[in-house]
């Protein structure tokens, strides 16, 4: 047999061994593309769709976002709308009944966050300006944690949330967004009622400040000591209230150290809850011993006309007494 000749059959067969292998991950390719497919089509793969978008200064001003909550929509479905934001979820707890495909109408107010609920096939990225929905249907009823799952700064551990699943749909399971339901709350608190202000800080605020109102150095400020510090101030009690209702934006400096936070508003909870709240932090841990002598508890009434105001962020921080600085 001649050189050349033995050279083109060699040739020849490296050429098949390539179209093999050309074959071989065409088909390879193929099969993964249907298993996706067949993940989505037949096991009821979620995929967000995010047609929408929202500005994330003014969500909570504009439908649906200006009602969180789990709503029964006119063509008798269900809807849970709920924002995400450092740290929390809004609303925090959910109720849906089972059996019945839910649709979730998700966005974030501030950076990218995640939303999973975990034993089941929910995990959406949500992204600030853009409002991600999706629909799905609980078969078990039981509690179902819902967590952040991407890190969105120094309390992302402590951002999680809660879906509770229940058996039938009672007119208790899907209630009113909690906003309007707190509300109610807080007008029948003239009735009595009593909100627990410790709870709605362990709800809304310790993830940041911390249990024991020690806040985080250069991020959360503290509030033991520092609520005192602030009632004794020109206009610090006031300055309170519209921290909670309006947020905070822009540095502060409290005992040398500078916090560069961002406080989110708290407008979506009721004046009485918020009044609670303002309560507790003046008076929890060492600070009813620290308070300014005539101090009086505040009520649903001082942060219902605080609300009028409807100051922006910046604004609450350009109102922040000056003496509390050096405290
Ligand atoms: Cu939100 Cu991590």
């Amino acid at each position: 047999m001649s050189g050349p000749d033995l050279e083109e059959r060699s040739l020849h067969r490296a050429e098949r061994v390539e179209q093999a292998w050309i074959l071989f991950i065409v088909v390879l390719q193929i099969f993964f593309f249907s298993l996706i497919v067949y993940a989505l089509t037949h096991h009821g793969g979620n995929l967000a769709r995010t047609a929408e978008r929202a500005p994330p200064d003014t969500i909570l001003s504009n439908p649906p976002f200006d009602q969180p909550g789990v709503w029964k929509t006119a063509d008798g479905g269900y809807r849970a709308v709920m924002v995400a934001q450092a740290f929390s979820f809004l609303p925090n707890e959910v109720v849906v009944p089972a059996g019945e495909a839910v649709e979730f109408q998700l966005t974030s107010r501030d950076v990218i966050h995640g939303f999973q609920i975990e034993g089941s096939n929910i995990n959406v990225e949500l992204i600030p300006g853009q409002v991600s929905t999706l629909t799905h249907t609980f078969r078990r009823p039981g509690e179902y944690r819902l967590v952040c799952n991407q890190y969105c700064g120094i309390s992302h551990q402590n951002m999680r949330g809660k879906v509770r699943v229940v058996p039938s749909v009672d007119a208790a399971a899907v209630q009113a967004p909690p906003s309007a339901a707190s509300k109610s709350a807080s007008t029948s608190s003239a009735g009595g009622s009593v909100v627990d202000g410790a709870a709605v800080y362990a709800r809304t605020c310790a993830g940041c400040h911390q249990g024991g109102g020690q806040g985080i150095p250069g991020a959360f400020p503290p509030l033991a000591e520092h609520v005192p510090a602030l009632l004794d101030a020109d206009g610090g009690r006031l300055y309170l209230i519209d921290v909670v209702l309006f947020g905070l934006a822009g540095p502060i400096k409290i005992g040398g150290q500078t916090y560069q936070g961002m406080m989110p508003a708290q407008g979506q909870l009721s004046d009485a809850e918020l009044a609670a709240v303002l309560n507790h932090i003046s008076t929890a841990w060492e600070n009813a011993g620290m308070l300014p002598e005539g101090f009086s508890s505040y009520t649903a009434a001082d942060v219902a006309d605080r609300r009028e105001q409807r100051l922006n962020p910046t604004e609450v921080h350009s109102r922040r007494p000056q003496s509390a600085e050096q405290r």
